[in-house]
């Protein structure tokens, strides 16, 4: 009896392997199937420098990298991005063209959060933290529209070339930026990403730093203070004044003094209106509205440190 028993829960239990066993062999091909058994050797042999895109130099980029064990080249390979190439590459050796890979950027067969999410598999830690809400992620822009990874260098690290990307877009900030006073952005000694993190959802405008002036004091420190005498809009914010893409005003302002300051500030009191008639010394000048204007004697607008520098002219 005992021994039928354990015969009868030995049966059953190679009934149960069996049924794994092969359920296992029925499975893991169809599985498999969906991937390339050769990974990127099967499909750089239709796909090379000669095609239509040419997609060899990404072996000279960080994805390449077999030591990384983050990295596409060491998993799945060209599919890490592509998606499973099995059937493409059936239907491409039969001259077929009905199974396409997953493409990226602006002519991609997917919508770009989905592209995206490819992407954000691998780099979601990678501070890319704050890309979930930021306005780039709502507008539905790809991680290919700014990125191209089949190139060595990517444009975005080139700081000319990374605002090409950006005026694509942009074409308001091209044209501030190309105006007589700007930041030295169009001889690239500069570039967007001084200031903004175009990632980052946590800052407004999608800056670098927690506010405006934060973003300012990193390169113009000096104009942080403290000082002993404050102007009140400095401190506050210094695009009230100035347009930080550029402007035809000097020194990037967004008005010229004294139509700048009287925003603030009451004409009355204060002469700001030119001088119709010759003046006592012969001068149709009025030191008040022309050159520098209110800037003449309150130089120190950003602040002083003088003893007597009340009225920030010293
Ligand atoms: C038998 C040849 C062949 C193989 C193998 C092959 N492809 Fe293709 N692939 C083509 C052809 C032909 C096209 C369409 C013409 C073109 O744009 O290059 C194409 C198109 C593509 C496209 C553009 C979108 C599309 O599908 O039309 C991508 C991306 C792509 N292949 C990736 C891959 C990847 C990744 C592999 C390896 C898993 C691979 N291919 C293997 C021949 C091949
Ligand atoms: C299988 C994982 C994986 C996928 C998928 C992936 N990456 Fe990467 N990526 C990495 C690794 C690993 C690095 C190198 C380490 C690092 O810089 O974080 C890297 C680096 C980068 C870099 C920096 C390159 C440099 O030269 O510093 C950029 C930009 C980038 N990836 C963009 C993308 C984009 C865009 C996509 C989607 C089209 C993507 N990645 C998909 C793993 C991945
Ligand atoms: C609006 C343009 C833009 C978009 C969209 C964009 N990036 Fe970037 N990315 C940049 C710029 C510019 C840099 C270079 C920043 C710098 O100079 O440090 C960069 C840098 C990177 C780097 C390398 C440096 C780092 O911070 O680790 C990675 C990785 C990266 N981006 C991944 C992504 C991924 C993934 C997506 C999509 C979820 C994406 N990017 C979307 C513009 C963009
Ligand atoms: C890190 C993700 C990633 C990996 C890995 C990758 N690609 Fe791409 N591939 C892209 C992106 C993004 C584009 C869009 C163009 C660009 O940004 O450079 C692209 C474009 C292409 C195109 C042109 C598709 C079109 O829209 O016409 C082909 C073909 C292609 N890749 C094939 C390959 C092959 C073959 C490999 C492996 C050797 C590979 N890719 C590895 C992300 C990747
Ligand atoms: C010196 C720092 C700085 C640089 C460099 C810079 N920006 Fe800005 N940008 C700002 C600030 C500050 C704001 C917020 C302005 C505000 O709120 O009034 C802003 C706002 C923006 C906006 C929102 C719309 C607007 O104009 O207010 C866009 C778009 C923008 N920047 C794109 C760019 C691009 C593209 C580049 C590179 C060509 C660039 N920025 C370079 C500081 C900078
Ligand atoms: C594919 C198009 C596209 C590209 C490329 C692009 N942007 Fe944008 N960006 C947008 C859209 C759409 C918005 C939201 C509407 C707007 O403010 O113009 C936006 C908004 C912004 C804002 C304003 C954020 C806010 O809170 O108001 C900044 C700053 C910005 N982008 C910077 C950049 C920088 C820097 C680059 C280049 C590294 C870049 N963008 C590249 C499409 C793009
Ligand atoms: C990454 C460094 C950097 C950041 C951040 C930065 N600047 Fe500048 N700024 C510069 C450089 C470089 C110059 C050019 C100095 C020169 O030409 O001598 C400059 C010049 C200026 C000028 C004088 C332009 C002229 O024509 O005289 C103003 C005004 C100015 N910046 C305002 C700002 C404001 C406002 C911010 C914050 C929104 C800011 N900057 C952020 C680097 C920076
Ligand atoms: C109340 C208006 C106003 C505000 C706010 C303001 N500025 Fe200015 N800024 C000016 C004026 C006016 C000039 C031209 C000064 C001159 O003619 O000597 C100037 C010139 C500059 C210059 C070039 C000359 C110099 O002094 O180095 C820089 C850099 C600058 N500002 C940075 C900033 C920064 C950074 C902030 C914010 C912390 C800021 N400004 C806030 C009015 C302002
Ligand atoms: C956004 C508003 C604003 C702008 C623009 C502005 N100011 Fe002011 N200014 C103020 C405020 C607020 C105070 C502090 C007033 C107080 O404490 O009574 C102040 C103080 C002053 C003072 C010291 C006055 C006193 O009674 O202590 C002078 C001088 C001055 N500003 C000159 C200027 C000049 C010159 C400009 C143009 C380059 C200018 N301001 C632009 C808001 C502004
Ligand atoms: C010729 C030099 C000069 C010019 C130009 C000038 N100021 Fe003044 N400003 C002064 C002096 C000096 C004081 C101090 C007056 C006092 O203590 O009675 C002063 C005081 C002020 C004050 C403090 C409050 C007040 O009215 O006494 C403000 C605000 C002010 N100026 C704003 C401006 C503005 C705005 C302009 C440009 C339209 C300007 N100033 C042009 C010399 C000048």
């Amino acid at each position: 009896m005992i021994t039928t028993n354990r015969k009868k829960r030995y049966n059953k239990l190679i009934v149960g392997f069996g049924l794994i066993i092969g359920l296992l062999i029925v499975v893991t091909p169809l599985y498999a199937e969906d991937f390339t058994r050769k990974g990127a050797d099967s499909c750089l042999k239709c796909h090379d420098e000669e095609s239509d895109f040419p997609v060899l130099s990404i072996f000279k980029t960080k994805h390449a990298s077999q030591v990384d064990p983050e990295s596409p080249f060491a998993s799945a390979q060209c599919e890490s991005c592509h998606g499973a190439g099995k059937d493409h590459e059936r239907s491409q050796k039969k001259g077929k063209d009905d199974k396409p890979m997953l493409t990226f950027g602006k002519t991609s067969n997917i919508p770009a959060s989905q592209q995206n999410k490819v992407c954000l598999g691998c780099h979601q830690n990678h501070g890319r933290t704050g890309w979930t809400g930021s306005v780039h992620e709502e507008e539905d822009v790809a991680c290919a529209s700014c990125h191209q990874v089949h190139v060595e260098r990517d444009r975005v690290f080139n700081a000319q070339a990374q605002q090409q990307v950006c005026f694509g877009c942009h074409a308001t900030t091209r044209a501030e930026s190309h105006r007589a006073s700007a930041h030295p952005l169009r001889f690239g000694q500069m570039s967007c990403s001084d200031c903004h993190n175009p990632h980052d959802s946590n800052n407004d405008s999608l800056l670098n730093r927690s506010n405006i002036n934060d973003t300012c004091y990193t390169c113009h420190a000096e104009k942080r203070g403290p000082f002993l005498w404050e102007h009140a809009p400095v401190a506050e914010d210094c695009t009230i004044c100035h347009n930080p893409h550029g402007s035809n005003h000097q020194a990037m302002l967004k008005q010229r003094p004294p139509l700048l300051c009287q925003q603030c500030h009451s004409p009355s009191g204060h002469p700001s209106t030119a001088y119709t008639s010759e003046n006592a010394s012969g001068n149709f000048q009025s030191r008040f509205v022309l050159g520098r204007s209110c800037s003449n004697c309150h130089s120190q607008v950003h602040g002083s440190n003088h003893p007597s520098g009340a009225t920030i002219s010293r």
